[in-house]
């Protein structure tokens, strides 16, 4: 079975819509996506989205935080241009019905690590589905965007597919859409399209314990990096230092911890040890409200020297319908779980939260392949550096959302391209499966390996040892693959490999602690005095 459109975007979080929304204004779009249309990271979005609102602020105290987040690796002109353009981006969003919180007539402004001002933009705690609705709302209102829901994408189209030839995988050259499989009824449909929107997000599923739900299995990263296109920076995972500690934190939430959202240590929240004193002065001076690398590794660093299992974060001497009125979702959330947040400390650990690495693009959303774009989290737009600041990688989705948009306008009108004949999906000669369980095994062992010796903090013989575990997963998942018909279990736990192949191989790049990348071999910060980012590019190596 096979589809034509103009552009294919894949993903339906805040990137996905957002492309989908402004390039209808001038072409016919198909929208895939995995799950259902809301099921995104966007959904679970708390703190907000990060802009220069206040007349107090400036933008260039937006790009110093970045920058100084970003310890040294941000783009600089990719940061100044992002933060320039969040004023108009939020108007967009408005324009389209997202409610943010107000105070009277004035946006609700809150401040979260890192950010020497007030800047961050929600809907209470609920931010993420917020925008989502809105987006999902508007995307469905235009007669030329298709979406296809439960549609996951498995490879894209590229030289490798032109019917009747072989071609080496470093000599690609376009992208043409993609293979989706259907999972509502199993079968494999070609996509072809002028352009290709990727915006499939994050990648946090790699890891034991993530705040990202169970679609974050890094798919887009993997497709990408299998077509031959340049990714970077892959070992930069940011750890939320916040989430809620149960002793089944996975089962609970679904496959994912649930966050405390940073904004809860912006509005005075404390951290506490089990014995209940104060940690964080004795790791920086901003204390609580230090970037997220900080206060994560030392959490960290507080558990493994107590052997305790969670710190625990404390709102108690805040006022309880303040406490209440801001963070409706975690004060229901928690007390479902037993945690009255007016009263208990909040049990927390922290947990994988974001890529700050991703497929390469410039100031446009143009990949190193033809006729691909990409926005959102599966991206390195040099924006974030080796640390994003909270709050920035929403307004990073936006703005590249819409630059893509502008780009592929371009693309599409001024030249006339052909798309040659390409291959339909062959599963000849594959069997059904019928030992899911040995995928079910794979996955965990990957999470665990993840987990275990590509965290918090690193070393060479962890990451060595990480190595030789995935790439022994990695051959008997091929071995599977080769002889199995599709079926999203096995394209994910794919996917997941691959994406803990480039981390870990950035990792081992990075011969220095910058940032989110932390290693007991090189400790002192930034110490190979040579800024660099790590860029993998999967020809014979
Ligand atoms: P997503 O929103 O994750 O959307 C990806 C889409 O792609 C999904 O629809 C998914 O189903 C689809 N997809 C994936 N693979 C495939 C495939 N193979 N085929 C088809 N479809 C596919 N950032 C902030 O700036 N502020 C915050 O307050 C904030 N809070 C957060 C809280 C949580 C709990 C989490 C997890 C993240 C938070 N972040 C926050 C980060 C931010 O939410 C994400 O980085 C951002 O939403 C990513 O948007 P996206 O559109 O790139 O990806
Ligand atoms: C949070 O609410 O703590 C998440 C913010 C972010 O990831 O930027």
């Amino acid at each position: 079975m096979s589809i034509k459109t103009d552009v294919l975007v894949i993903g339906s979080g805040i990137a996905g819509l957002f492309a989908a929304l402004k390039i209808s204004e001038y072409a016919d779009v198909v929208l895939v996506t995995k799950k259902n249309k809301a099921e995104s990271n966007t959904n679970y979005a708390q703190g907000g989205i990060a802009s220069v609102i206040d007349p107090k602020d400036s933008f260039e105290k937006h790009v110093a935080d970045t920058l100084i987040a970003g310890a040294g690796l941000c783009d600089k002109e990719a940061v100044e241009s992002m933060v320039k353009e969040g004023p108009e981006r939020i108007k967009d969003l408005i324009e389209i019905g997202t409610k943010f919180t107000k105070i009277g007539d004035s946006f609700d402004l809150a401040r979260e690590g890192g950010h020497s001002m007030s800047r961050i933009l929600h809907s209470k705690d609920l931010t993420g589905q917020e925008i989502e609705r809105a987006l999902i709302h508007s995307v469905e209102e235009k007669n030329n965007i298709k979406i296809y829901e439960d549609a996951i994408a498995i490879d894209l189209l590229t030289e490798h597919n032109i019917f009747n030839e072989a071609k080496s995988i470093g000599e690609n050259k376009n992208c043409w859409g993609a293979y989706i499989l259907d999972t509502s009824n199993n079968v494999v449909v070609k996509i072809t399209a002028k352009a290709t929107v990727l915006a499939t997000g994050g990648l946090g599923q790699v890891y034991l314990h993530t705040t990202n739900p169970l679609i974050a299995t890094g798919d887009g990263f993997a497709m990408a990096y299998r077509a031959g296109v340049e990714i970077a920076n892959m070992e930069f995972i940011q750890f939320h230092p916040t989430s809620f500690f149960t002793k089944n934190s996975n089962s609970d939430f679904d496959g994912r911890s649930f966050l405390i959202s940073e904004a809860v240590r912006g509005f005075g929240g404390l951290l506490r040890t089990k014995g209940g004193n104060l940690f964080m002065m004795n790791y920086d001076p901003r204390k609580e409200l230090a970037p997220r690398d900080i206060v994560a590794r030392a959490i960290d660093s507080e558990l493994k020297k107590r052997g305790d299992e969670c710190v625990y974060l404390d709102l108690t001497h805040k006022k309880s319908q303040d406490i209440i009125h801001h963070f409706p979702n975690i004060y229901t959330t928690c007390l479902k779980h037993g945690i009255d947040i007016t009263k208990d400390f909040i049990p927390v650990v922290p947990a994988a939260h974001y890529a700050c690495g991703g497929i390469v693009v410039n100031l446009r959303g143009q990949t190193s392949l033809n006729g691909l774009y990409a926005s959102g989290e599966v991206t390195m737009t040099g924006v974030h550096g080796a640390n994003r600041l909270a709050s920035n990688s929403l307004l990073e989705a936006l703005v590249y959302a819409f630059r893509c948009a502008g780009t592929i306008k371009e693309h599409i009108n001024g030249s006339d391209i052909k798309i040659p004949e390409l291959s339909d999906w062959d599963d000849s000669g594959t069997l059904s499966h019928d030992e899911k369980v040995l995928i079910t095994h794979s996955f965990n062992e990957v999470k665990q390996t993840m987990w275990d010796y590509v965290g918090i903090v690193r070393s060479d013989l962890r990451l060595e040892r990480a190595a030789k575990r995935i790439h022994n997963i990695y051959n008997e998942t091929e071995e599977l693959y080769k002889k199995t018909r599709v079926f999203k279990e096995i394209l994910e736990l794919r996917n997941l490999i691959t994406c803990s192949h480039t981390i870990i191989k950035s990792a081992k790049m990075r011969k220095e602690s910058r940032g989110l990348h932390y290693t007991l071999d090189y400790p002192n910060l930034y110490s190979s005095g040579k800024i660099e980012n790590t860029v993998l590019k999967n020809v014979k190596e």
